[in-house]
């Protein structure tokens, strides 16, 4: 008998990995269902390393299937959800804004209805967070670039990078920032939070929500920049930069986000929003730069060697111009603070591509896709 049993949905994708073994390790008194459709960003060989473990189960299931997310919660006892699957790409929602919709918005609300019907039958005395969802930076908009000499963030943290200047403006993503979506992705994911918390708000269904900043780390799909330019440079491959590189993100290694959602899943107060992010800005080209040198380095070539690779391309339409994350609130109520310097993230994460390129090739073939029927026939 577990002492608790939570739903993970996304967990065969890049955070939800992370936070699948996280907790599989961790709390070996909880079960774990990771339920996921895979997508094609979905990989099951991201988890190969828990895969057996008694405390773990994977369901392959659609975010949109109430029937099967309801009748999952009842077989499973379930006693919360976090909900991490999504249509996650900006590039891919410019093109195809339909399915980002109906997984980010319906999805969203089909597992909404199904886990308030099913809280709604738990005996009295239920104090847990039935839905806690997890969202983006992105939902607030895009923030000026104005940086005057000697802007530091609020709050300073092991992220930050020695070398590099702390912000490029006066302003931050903070919980009460109004929300201002650019993109579909953006949108869709703004409209999912908006029925999170209106079920927190009219049925009372306690919910929790969370936005963070970009991430980066192991086992993320090689469309998104840095496990494409990685690859890339690897293969002599041109690494496209999309209009000058000008654009600012806020980079935070993926673990460090699995352990704030750890942390705000069992201390984290009902109906609050907490925003997670390490005050670690870096402008494309920015960190495009190190990324050629970690990479060049550690595959022994000569410095600058793979500078040649950067290929301006046509700006992204829409593009952000800065996100910047102030997640002062969740360091000061519960103490969480980035574990690594930008650097050595970096370094960490290049190593694992190039030690992996296993992964990284199964995944770029297709290969990877047929791993499911392999271990699930
Ligand atoms: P990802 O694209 O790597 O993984 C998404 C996972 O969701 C995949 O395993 C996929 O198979 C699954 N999925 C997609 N549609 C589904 C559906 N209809 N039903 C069931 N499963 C489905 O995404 P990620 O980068 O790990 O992001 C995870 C979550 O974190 C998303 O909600 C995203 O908006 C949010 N987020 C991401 C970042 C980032 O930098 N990557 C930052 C902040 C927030
Ligand atoms: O901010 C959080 C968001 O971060 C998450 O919500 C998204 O799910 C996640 O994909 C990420 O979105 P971005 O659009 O910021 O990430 P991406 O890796 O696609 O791009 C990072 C920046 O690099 C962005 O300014 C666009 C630029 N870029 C990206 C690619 C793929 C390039 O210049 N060239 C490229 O080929």
């Amino acid at each position: 008998m577990y002492k608790r049993s939570i739903v993970i949905t996304g967990g065969a994708g890049f955070i939800g990995s992370h936070v699948v073994r996280l907790f599989v390790n961790k709390y070996p008194e909880y079960r774990i269902i990771n339920l996921d459709k895979l997508t094609y960003a979905g990989n099951l060989a991201n988890l190969k390393d828990i895969e057996d473990r008694p405390n773990y189960r994977f369901v392959r299931m659609d975010v949109c299937d109430f029937e099967g997310f309801s009748a999952l919660m009842r077989e499973e006892h379930a006693d919360g959800i976090i909900h991490l699957a999504a249509e996650s790409h900006v590039d891919r929602s410019i093109k195809d804004p339909f399915t980002f919709a109906r997984t980010n918005v319906m999805g969203t609300l089909s597992l909404l209805q199904a886990a308030k019907i099913y809280w709604e039958s738990l005996p009295e005395g239920y104090e847990g967070k039935m839905f806690y969802h997890i969202s983006t930076d992105e939902v607030y908009g895009a923030l000026q670039m104005n940086r005057p000499e000697g802007i530091e963030p609020p709050f300073s943290t092991a992220a930050s990078s020695s070398e590099h200047h702390l912000a490029y403006g006066d302003d931050f993503f903070r919980e009460e920032t109004r929300y201002n979506p650019h993109s579909p992705y953006s949108a869709s994911k703004a409209s999912s939070d908006h029925f999170v918390r209106a079920y927190h708000d009219t049925y009372g269904m306690p919910v929790i929500v969370t936005n963070c900043s970009n991430n980066y780390g192991p086992y993320q799909f090689p469309e998104k920049l840095i496990p494409l330019f990685i690859n890339n440079i690897r293969h002599g491959k041109p690494l496209p930069v999309y209009g000058k590189g000008e654009n600012v993100r806020d980079w935070l290694f993926v673990e460090d986000h699995a352990r704030a959602i750890d942390l705000i899943f069992h201390k984290g107060r009902a109906a609050e929003t907490y925003n997670i992010g390490g005050f670690n800005e870096w402008k494309n080209i920015d960190i495009i730069r190190v990324v050629i040198r970690t990479v060049d380095r550690l595959l022994g070539n000569s410095e600058g060697h793979s500078l040649g690779l950067i290929t301006y391309v046509a700006d992204r339409l829409g593009h952000d111009a800065r996100y910047a994350i102030d997640s002062t609130k969740l360091q000061r109520e519960l103490g969480w603070e980035p574990s690594l310097q930008f650097e050595e993230g970096i370094e960490k994460t290049v190593r694992w591509y190039l030690d992996n390129q296993e992964w990284m090739d199964k995944v770029t073939s297709g290969e990877y896709q047929r791993y499911y029927e392999e271990m699930y026939k």
